[in-house]
């Protein structure tokens, strides 16, 4: 599973030359809303998105599914070009076009040579403010969402999580990545038209670049990303509930998640849950005895013979988040959320929490190695907040969390309303009222 963040990330350092170029960045907002946020590296490649706050957070009960169904549109025709054209005509300069969305976002990429980018940008604007959605094409669609969602529901992993959004919140946050069932084949042209219409607007986008020129990026977006303005509404704000969702079968490895409401993205106790998340061991496929520093691994593995996974879940997004624990294994949630107990009690030391938060920074720094973390942690934080929080400025704040910080975030998650989701054999699984 590559490197394991069981390993003390402590001594990682970035390239003297990586470090130099993240004061580089440039974000400026222009009078539309419009964020551009870019990076000149002065690489020959160039990798360059529009991220747009259009994910499914944003459907509504009549349109549950559309990000998913966008999520496939992204080479359909468009009033400039054909769907032929449109890859054949990226393809043709040896780049490429994908889009990936999130709860939050819906991102749309393209990777080229630097020689290339006015041809592939033109692709790119094009792809995301001038669709057509032909009906047929729209309908065409409907095999690869079955498709999508086969795949999906072969991960227990996938089936939890969603699960868990769907259980914790009454609204937003509770929509699903991929399209319900009662929608496949259910979504029309128009309602493709319709999302993007009221969705895709510049208050709500950022134009970000990697290996290209500020100025460029800014007459692009003036130019051609200006063409829905107006603020756009910001959409309901996310309502927690806290329930319980099961999938029973026959999978001896019960995989179940529990967890209370965190805190938004970007607040400091946001940053305490994630000092937390790393203190009592980040990551999924922490392994029996991989992760000697792991608080979780060390209770569960006194309460089991049997093989297990533990680790901390977090997740967060602009106005919640979600806390807590994931096992895969046979009924060790209990063991697990006694863990969190014990450091909500103050069981932690200073060592431990210095411990937590180089594996945090080393795992924040380890995510902006490839252009696509960087690409992602520039186009998120400039559609979030308009700015651009240099790796130093985050360490900083990460060394400013206090002990009793992760123990009142530990607090949180002990005292919050739970939420759970299971799946497998889960006859020895207790109930969220019993655990
Ligand atoms: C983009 O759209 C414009 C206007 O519809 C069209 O003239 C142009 O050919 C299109 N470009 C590409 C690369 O599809
Ligand atoms: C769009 O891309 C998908 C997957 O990359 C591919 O299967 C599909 O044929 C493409 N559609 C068109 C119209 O080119
Ligand atoms: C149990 O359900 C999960 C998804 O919820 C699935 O991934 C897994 O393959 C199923 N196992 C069996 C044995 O049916
Ligand atoms: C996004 O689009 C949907 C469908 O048109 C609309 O109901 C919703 O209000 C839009 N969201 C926002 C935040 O404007
Ligand atoms: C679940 O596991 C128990 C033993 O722990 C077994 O008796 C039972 O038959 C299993 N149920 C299913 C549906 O596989
Ligand atoms: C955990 O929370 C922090 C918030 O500070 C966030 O940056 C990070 O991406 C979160 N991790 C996951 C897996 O969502
Ligand atoms: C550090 O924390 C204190 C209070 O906990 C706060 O006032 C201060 O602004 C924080 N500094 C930084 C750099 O986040």
């Amino acid at each position: 599973t590559g490197q394991s963040l069981a390993q003390p990330l402590a001594g990682l350092k970035l390239s003297p030359g990586a470090v130099h170029s993240y004061q580089d960045v440039h974000v400026t907002r222009l009078p539309s809303g419009l964020v551009i946020a870019s990076m000149e590296n002065y690489s020959p490649a160039s990798k360059i998105g529009v991220f747009i706050k259009a994910g499914c957070r944003y459907e509504t009960p009549e349109n549950q599914g559309v990000t998913h169904l966008l999520r496939l549109a992204s080479n359909l025709t468009t009033k400039g070009a054909s769907a032929f054209k449109i890859c054949r005509g990226v393809e043709a300069v040896g780049g490429s076009l994908s889009v990936s969305s999130s709860r939050e976002n819906m991102i749309y990429t393209v990777d080229c040579l630097r020689d290339d980018i006015d041809t592939v940008m033109e692709y790119l604007i094009n792809v995301t403010t001038a669709q057509e959605f032909r009906p047929w094409e729209v309908s065409d669609l409907t095999p690869r969402v079955k498709m999508d969602k086969a795949m999906a529901a072969q991960s227990d992993q996938i089936g939890v999580i969603e699960g868990l959004h769907g259980a914790a919140y009454k609204n937003a946050l509770c929509n699903s990545l991929y399209c319900p069932n009662h929608m496949v084949g259910n979504i029309q042209s128009e309602d493709l038209h319709q999302f993007v219409q009221n969705n895709f607007t510049s208050a709500r986008m950022a134009l970000v670049g990697l290996g290209v020129d500020h100025t460029v990026l800014k007459q692009v977006g003036e130019q051609f990303l200006n063409i829905r303005s107006g603020a756009g509404s910001t959409g309901a704000t996310s309502q927690y509930r806290g329930g319980e969702v099961r999938f029973p079968n026959t999978s001896s490895m019960v995989h179940a998640a529990v967890v209370s409401q965190s805190a938004a993205a970007g607040s400091s106790e946001a940053l305490a849950f994630s000092v937390l998340q790393h203190l009592l061991g980040a990551g999924l496929h922490v392994k029996r005895g991989s992760c000697a520093s792991s608080k979780l691994v060390q209770g569960v593995t006194k309460a089991t013979a049997d093989p297990f996974d533990v680790s901390a879940f977090n997740a967060s997004y602009s106005d919640s988040g979600l806390f807590g624990v994931y096992t895969i294994s046979q009924a060790v949630i209990k063991a697990a959320l006694a863990q969190v107990k014990a450091v909500a009690d103050g069981g932690v030391t200073a060592a431990d929490l210095t411990r937590a938060k180089a594996q945090l920074k080393g795992h924040f720094l380890m995510s902006l190695e490839t252009s696509e973390g960087f690409l992602e942690a520039m186009g998120t934080q400039a559609l979030a907040e308009g700015t651009y929080c240099s790796p130093e400025e985050i360490s900083k704040k990460i060394d400013n969390v206090s002990l009793t910080d992760v123990a009142n975030a530990a607090k949180k998650f002990v005292s919050g309303k739970k939420t759970m989701a299971s799946s497998g054999n889960l006859s020895k699984t207790p109930f969220v009222d019993e655990i």
